[in-house]
């Protein structure tokens, strides 16, 4: 059957809703070959089923998290402290305790370029496994820039338009968030400067390429170009940078002048909000399949794709609704939820952002330069780590060489090369599917796959080749770094 097209016009998409807009079993009602349901695995939604709202989890919180506060007074800090940085509707979103905000329609437009994307039914890894679990993933890797980081691009750049700025500047550990900005900067019209981690700088020229052809210009960091990145060369010319000192210098370009912003690709309230439209698609995606998940798994650099997908199903948990495991997976040499101190700190190297409540390293720390460069951040959102800090999500911390197995196979297996980020939601899944394999159960394992590894394949080959190690860290370091966050 041929798939409906999908017709842009200037007040909007218009969508045949006779029709089935992909392939989704339970659409499909007269064709023999899915009635048997060994075939059926993967599940869309049509665009009228796809998030007209985002879910705000604040609105279901049992108790209040703490405040950012003000870095000088101590104080929380209100809507003037972030004025220069974000626009006013981000701002009022940071806050708010609404359950659900209306997305706007010129971002929805945007999202069905892509969305909704699809939740599958990975039978192949099962098979390979040999698990009585069942296992399903998320797939975010089909939008412009490969990852989930698109979603909140898209309504960042979006807000940032409606309040008449003309540039943005970013920072990008892995480089998907400085794709998805540049992407969503074109979207819009808007001029797009990126502050891309030395590490990840050097070793992924072609994610550099791709943002230049989104329009944007991007700069290895530490640079030459802030006075946080001049006094970080002059100790070591040759630093790897780290997520931390990136953002440090995007935010110094940006307080400079009056038409830039600043945009954070996690951690803060709004771009975890944005995210949510992975796990209310998934909620109907599952439905479609007749399952609900068991555990919702997923990688935890700031927070955000982790909340994109498990906040939905902790916000129906909370709410009394069926009991979830939320599993957030972090790398070993980047510990912050299982070995961090859970107080204040800043959010940047440099601190100039303000105080947040959260799970850190310290923001000196500086992890090893390990293949996930999005996993590299001292810190986790304050939401995640408040419901950390209650109990309502769990955390676990992997090796990278186990990550990498479970990569590989999971490739094999399905056909998609994941990002070395989502190996980590992956060798969770490999352990949960081992355990349900121990105890006969049917588990429903759910996990974000959150983003392709299309351009990580040189620490695909460092793997394949033995030139990858497990990192130990070292104690007196951490000791260190972590004595500079405020315990609460
Ligand atoms: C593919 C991918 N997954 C996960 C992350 C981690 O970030 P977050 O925890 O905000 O999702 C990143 C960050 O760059 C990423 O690129």
């Amino acid at each position: 059957m041929a798939l409906t097209p999908i017709t842009l016009n200037t007040e909007g998409p218009v969508y045949e809703r006779d029709r089935p807009f992909a392939f989704s079993p339970n659409l499909f009602p007269e064709n023999q070959f899915l009635k048997d349901q060994s075939f059926i695995m993967k599940y869309y939604l049509n665009p009228d089923q796809t998030p007209k709202q985002y879910y705000n989890i604040q609105a279901d919180l049992t108790s209040r998290p703490l405040p950012p506060l003000h870095p000088g007074t101590k104080q929380p800090v209100g809507p003037a402290d972030l004025a220069p940085l974000f626009p006013m509707e981000l701002i009022k979103q940071e806050v708010s305790t609404e359950r659900f905000i209306d997305i706007p329609d010129e971002v929805r437009e945007v999202y069905q370029l892509y969305r909704s994307t699809p939740l599958v039914r990975a039978t192949r890894l099962e098979k390979a496994l040999n698990t009585t679990a069942h296992i399903y993933y998320k797939y975010e890797g089909v939008s412009p820039s490969g990852s989930h980081k698109t979603n909140t691009a898209i309504a960042q750049a979006y807000y940032n338009k409606q309040e008449g700025i003309k540039k943005i500047v970013t920072e990008t550990g892995a480089g998907q968030w400085g794709t998805a900005l540049s992407f969503a900067c074109a979207q819009f019209g808007l001029e797009c400067e990126i502050f891309m981690v030395r590490g990840s700088y050097d070793q992924k020229p072609y994610r550099k390429a791709i943002m230049e052809t989104f329009g944007a210009t991007v700069h290895p960091s530490p640079s030459t170009l802030t006075q946080v990145g001049r006094n970080l060369l002059e100790k070591d010319p040759d630093m790897l940078g780290s997520l931390g000192i990136a953002i440090s210098e995007a935010v110094e370009i940006a307080i400079q002048d009056e038409h830039t912003h600043y945009a954070l690709g996690s951690v803060l309230n709004h771009v975890l909000l944005h995210q949510t439209v992975i796990g209310q698609e998934a909620l109907l995606q599952l439905e479609m399949a007749g399952e609900y998940p068991d555990v919702v798994i997923a990688p935890l650099g700031g927070g955000s794709n982790f909340a994109g997908i498990a906040f939905p199903f902790v916000g129906e948990m909370l709410r009394g609704g069926k009991k979830v495991r939320a599993v957030a997976v972090e790398p070993a040499s980047c510990p912050k939820l299982t070995r961090g101190v859970f107080g204040y700190d800043f959010g940047d190297s440099a601190g100039f952002t303000p105080l947040l409540p959260m799970y850190s390293l310290g923001h000196d720390f500086i992890p090893p330069g390990l293949h996930a460069g999005g996993l590299r951040y001292h810190g986790a959102s304050a939401l995640c780590s408040h419901l950390l800090n209650e109990k309502n999500i769990e955390a676990v911390a992997i090796q990278q060489l186990e990550c990498f197995k479970a990569g590989l196979i999971f490739a094999k297996a399905e056909g998609i090369m994941p990002a070395p980020e989502a190996t980590h939601a992956l060798a969770q899944v490999f352990r949960e599917a081992e355990e349900a394999k121990q105890s006969g159960e049917k588990r429903v394992i759910l996990f974000n796959l959150c983003g392709h590894g299309h351009f990580d394949m040189s620490a695909y080959v460092d793997y394949m080749q033995g030139k990858l190690q497990d990192h130990v860290l070292d104690e007196e370091v951490l000791k260190r770094s972590i004595a500079g966050v405020t315990a609460i």
